[in-house]
């Protein structure tokens, strides 16, 4: 199955970009005739006929510029000679793209280039893959005459400062492709061409070195050279592929389509897939370029089991291993009862592994006792889409953005945390849709080239439901409701009830102003543009979801949606914006402990038998224990063993005191992962990972698409994710059998019917497939909520504004809030171990000048930040991307212990930690907290025994 993909091209390029018209012309290029839509360039005409004009400056990824004069043609009638890049095909046009004259003007322009080109192609690192060696090939150049005796760039020097790619000036031929590709499809500006006509060159913004400069790093520009000016440094150093592997990032939500581009088990460089649909040739720096963690150094590649965690660790054979942790299990259980251990599925495995290790819990441990990290991160978007609209699940496609006209962002914040999907916003954006920013913090969106919002209501962290609520009260009060939409879709009583609510005054702009910190006028006037558009999107991230009123907003978002008229088509929705590559995936595989997969209650008899008679057990119709139930019960004595596949609970749940009380009062904890993270150093037993290249599997976007997983690697460890849960499931003496992950994707299509036509067969044909997909949707579903809404009428939720519990006080006078970059992934379990390192190697808390002045904080210094659960200290950024009474860090990094400091507070519904708000006080300290020197005590003493585990005679 996976050979299909295994073939190695460069991707064919059309020269243009695809245009869409109702409207066709027919011409002839070289005698052959061809019908394209109005508004094509001739080139793509051309070669839509199979007739490949030469080119250097066009791509079909790009607009056209029309520089490099390769691209000549003959038109009947016209004079001169066009490009054919920038020519408009027309109906009846006679185009000829060869004869003699053609030639030699070709062989002209192509000589002039090569002049001032080194001619190194045999040591140049992208011989055979170079477009301008091509187009020397084509044109048949047989000779320069210009020789290099006058001026030249051959000695220009490079730039080697990205640590992922190299600019070589001296091979520059001045074709602006990557300058259009950093604005076109990224969207940063950060190159141009400077000086005019032989001093023109490429320049990062001031003339900087690309590290030094604006550039984040995605490498959309080196993807764009023809040349070898922009190099991959990876291409460098291991020299051309020899096949490719089609698969999915394991990043972000974005799910961005790859080709991994291989010399046997190597991987040479990460090339964005044109046709991925979440990506579209796009990718972001982690994706396309963070991919060295999984050879790194730091992998375990050997089962190890210990008693204590303070013993040293044995390395020992599968079979052991499985031994040892099916009897500590067992033993507990028989010790105190079926329910005393569980299961933690992970967001960065596949749909497969997910659904196995909730079905290990499940049949073989015989509770419900399984959760996965989204209780920390959207289980609330779980709750509140629901029970509003019937559906779990994000509304749209990302590419419904380019038809939206108004763009709300709500505590997200997508050119960091989803780059790609960032990108394809500012390309909306920038042509012409409006903006509105519901965030505390000044994030890039509100202020980057070209884009600017049009409101940033800087709201107060916390204060998210009073916020959206005055903007449906402004909505329902000056009569901009949907009327005729809200009548036909949605439930007539719910909406009676929720106007009345809404219209109560304490929800007006102006008595939310207080609440909010949002002047009333820009509430209302934010309103009244989302309302106007016709068609309104809303996009949300954690800053909406990890809030005691989490639940609540979502509720929110979606009454809104629904008032305004903005769900079922394509340009508007619900959308959020989920964290991890495959946590929507690890929901919809009923990893929560009240849900069997397809979001099913477990006390659904039916939905259980189903499941019963295809497992060949009885389950139990109560749901089990949230991960902050299991961490109470595990200080409480009556939780002692768990399973957690992929997940750092100890470095991402909030209260760390409390977690790593729990996490040491376990009698047994398994711990399956890549590295030694900080849950493994709790762990008794340690199962390895294996990587997103190791294995085959599926990963579910932010935008329910199901996208292939394909190994291009054999797993370091022996085993796949999922065979791991499989031998564990076998040694607890619960038979599973499945030869490869196709098997289990075959079971779920069984069992859940948002899956039913789903199967690898048809992944490897379409590619992708957005769920449902089943007997009405059989290619699947783009645009949820068409017709009618997945649970008929629509449900407006009545959404009162409680302030959370967490107040400030003259004691914790401040709001610690908290959020991600670009270049670091969560945990930072992987990012941590690549050159991403460059942009940040530790997480620093921003605050705003006034808060800083008051307590003699300078920019740099260490500040002490405490809250009622605890203390930790890190680096000080003054900076006005925060408003005052605000700070905020990053948690990419362990020994910052930003969870030192967030409290056990959580979503009322769903119990998602309220991460992003913490009451504390900042000052100027001069050393670390007594958390993080206990930390570094506690690392030192863990990898201490770590480098016993290889040398077991000593151990025993
Ligand atoms: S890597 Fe991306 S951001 Fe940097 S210059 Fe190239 S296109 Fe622009
Ligand atoms: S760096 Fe490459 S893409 Fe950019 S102008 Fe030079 S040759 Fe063209
Ligand atoms: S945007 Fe997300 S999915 Fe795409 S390459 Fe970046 S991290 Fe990977
Ligand atoms: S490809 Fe048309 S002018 Fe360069």
């Amino acid at each position: 199955m996976t050979d299909s993909y295994k073939t190695y091209r460069r991707p064919h390029d059309l020269g243009t970009p695809e245009v869409t018209s109702d409207k066709s012309v027919t011409l002839t290029v070289d005698g052959k005739e061809v019908s394209v839509p109005k508004g094509t360039k001739v080139i793509r005409a051309a070669a839509l006929a199979g007739i490949n004009i030469p080119r250097l400056c066009a791509s079909d990824s790009l607009e056209p510029f029309g520089s490099c004069r390769l691209c000549l043609v003959e038109i009947d009638g016209a004079k001169g000679l066009p490009a054919s890049c920038t020519t408009e095909a027309s109906e009846g046009m006679k185009v000829t793209t060869q004869n003699d004259r053609l030639a030699d003007v070709r062989r002209n322009v192509m000589e002039l280039y090569i002049s001032d080109h080194p001619l190194d192609c045999l040591t140049c690192p992208t011989n055979g893959d170079c477009e301008l060696q091509d187009m020397a090939g084509a044109v048949g150049l047989r000779d320069v005459r210009y020789g290099y005796a006058g001026e030249n760039h051959l000695e220009a020097e490079k730039d080697k400062s990205n640590p992922y790619f190299t600019f070589d000036p001296s091979k520059c031929i001045v074709c602006s492709r990557c300058v259009r590709a950093c604005e076109e499809v990224q969207g940063t500006f950060a190159l141009t061409i400077d000086g005019r006509g032989f001093e023109s060159k490429v320049a990062a913004s001031q003339d900087q070195s690309f590290l030094d400069s604006e550039c984040v790093s995605c490498g959309a520009c080196v993807q764009a050279c023809p040349t070898a000016t922009l190099t991959e440094n990876s291409l460098i150093s291991k020299g051309q592929p020899e096949h490719t592997v089609i698969t999915t990032c394991a990043y972000c939500g974005v799910g961005c389509s790859f080709r991994a581009e291989m010399k046997g088990e190597e991987v040479v460089r990460m090339i964005p897939n044109k046709d991925g649909k979440a990506n579209h040739g796009h990718s972001c720096v982690k994706g396309r370029f963070a991919f060295g963690y999984a050879t790194h150094k730091d992998r375990i590649t050997k089962p190890m089991i210990r008693d204590s965690i303070h013993d040293p660790w044995k390395e020992v054979s599968w079979e052991e291993a499985m031994e040892f942790s099916a009897a500590k299990l067992k033993g507990i259980q028989s010790k105190y009862g079926t329910g005393s251990i569980g299961g933690i599925t992970s967001s960065r495995c596949s749909n497969e592994e997910t659904y196995l290790v909730q079905k290990l819990v499940r049949a073989g441990f015989g509770n419900n006792n399984v959760d996965t990290c989204a209780r920390v991160c959207h289980s609330p978007t779980g709750y509140g889409l629901k029970s509003t609209l019937g559906e779990s699940a994000g509304t749209q496609a990302f590419d419904s953005v380019l038809k939206s006209d108004a763009i709300m962002v709500i505590g997200a914040n997508p050119t960091e945390a989803h780059p790609v999907f960032g990108s394809q916003m500012k390309r909306r954006l920038r042509e012409g849709a409006s903006l509105i920013v519901l965030d505390p913090r000044s994030i890039a969106l509100v202020k980057s080239p070209h884009v600017t919002a049009d409101y940033h209501l800087q709201l107060k962290p916390g204060t998210n439901v009073a916020l959206i609520n005055a903007l449906a009260h402004v909505v329902l009060s000056e009569g901009l409701e949907s009327k005729a939409y809200i009548e036909d879709r949605c439930e007539q009583d719910a909406y009676e009830d929720w106007r009345a609510f809404i219209l109560d005054e304490i929800n007006s702009p102006e008595s939310m102003e207080s609440v909010t910190g949002v002047p009333s006028g820009d509430i209302r006037a934010a309103a009244r543009l989302f309302a106007a558009a016709p068609n309104g999107a809303i996009y949300y991230g954690l800053g909406v979801s990890e809030h005691s009123q989490g639940s609540t907003m979502v509720m929110g978002i979606a009454n809104l949606a629904m008032a305004t008229g903005n769900l079922g088509r394509e340009g508007v929705g619900v959308n959020p914006l989920r964290g991890q590559n495959n946590v929507q995936g690890a929901c919809d595989m009923g990893s929560f402990p009240h849900e069997l997969p397809g979001y099913r209650h477990v006390s659904d008899e039916v939905t259980r038998t189903l499941f019963e008679k295809e497992w060949g057990v009885d389950l139990i119709p109560t749901p089990g224990f949230r991960i902050p139930n299991m961490f109470d019960a595990a200080v409480a004595g009556q939780f002692k063993g768990m399973y957690v596949q992929g997940e750092d609970v100890a470095q991402s749940d909030p209260d760390t005191h409390h977690v790593t009380a729990a996490l040491t009062s376990l009698e047994c904890m398994i711990v399956q992962d890549l590295f030694l993270n900080e849950t493994a150093k709790f762990a008794h037993v340690f199962l390895p990972g294996s990587s997103f290249l190791e294995k085959n599997g599926t990963f579910t976007n932010a935008e329910r698409r199901i996208s292939p997983v394909r190994k291009v690697m054999e797993p370091l460890g022996g085993y796949e994710d999922w065979e791991v849960t499989q031998l564990l499931a076998n040694a607890m003496g619960y038979p599973m059998d499945y030869s490869h992950p196709s098997e289990i994707m075959d079971e779920i299509a069984r069992l859940t019917p948002t899956f039913k036509g789903v199967s690898y067969d048809k992944l490897d044909k379409l590619g992708a497939i957005q769920w449902p997909c089943n007997d009405e949707a059989v290619e699947g579903t783009p645009t949820m909520h068409v017709d009618e809404f997945v649970r008929g009428k629509g449900l407006f939720r009545l959404t009162p504004y409680v302030a959370t519990d967490e107040r400030t006080t003259r004691r914790y006078p401040l709001i610690l809030t908290t959020g991600r970059i670009l270049s670091q992934y969560n945990v930072g379990a992987q990012t941590r171990r690549t050159e991403n390192m460059t942009w940040h190697d530790e997480d620093i808390i921003e605050i705003h000048p006034h808060d800083a002045e008051q307590r003699g904080i300078e920019q740099d210094d260490w500040v002490g930040i405490k809250s009622r659960a605890g203390e930790t200290v890190l680096r000080a950024d003054v900076t006005e991307r925060v408003q005052p009474g605000v700070v905020y860090t990053t948690f990419h990094h362990p020994e910052s212990g930003a969870n030192v400091v967030t409290t056990d507070n959580s979503d009322w519904a769903t119990n998602c930690p309220e991460y992003k708000v913490t009451a504390v006080q900042a000052y100027k300290v001069t050393q670390l907290s007594d958390w993080q020197q206990e930390f570094e005590e506690f690392t030192q003493e863990q990898l201490e025994l770590l480098k016993k585990a290889k040398a077991p005679a000593q151990v025993i």
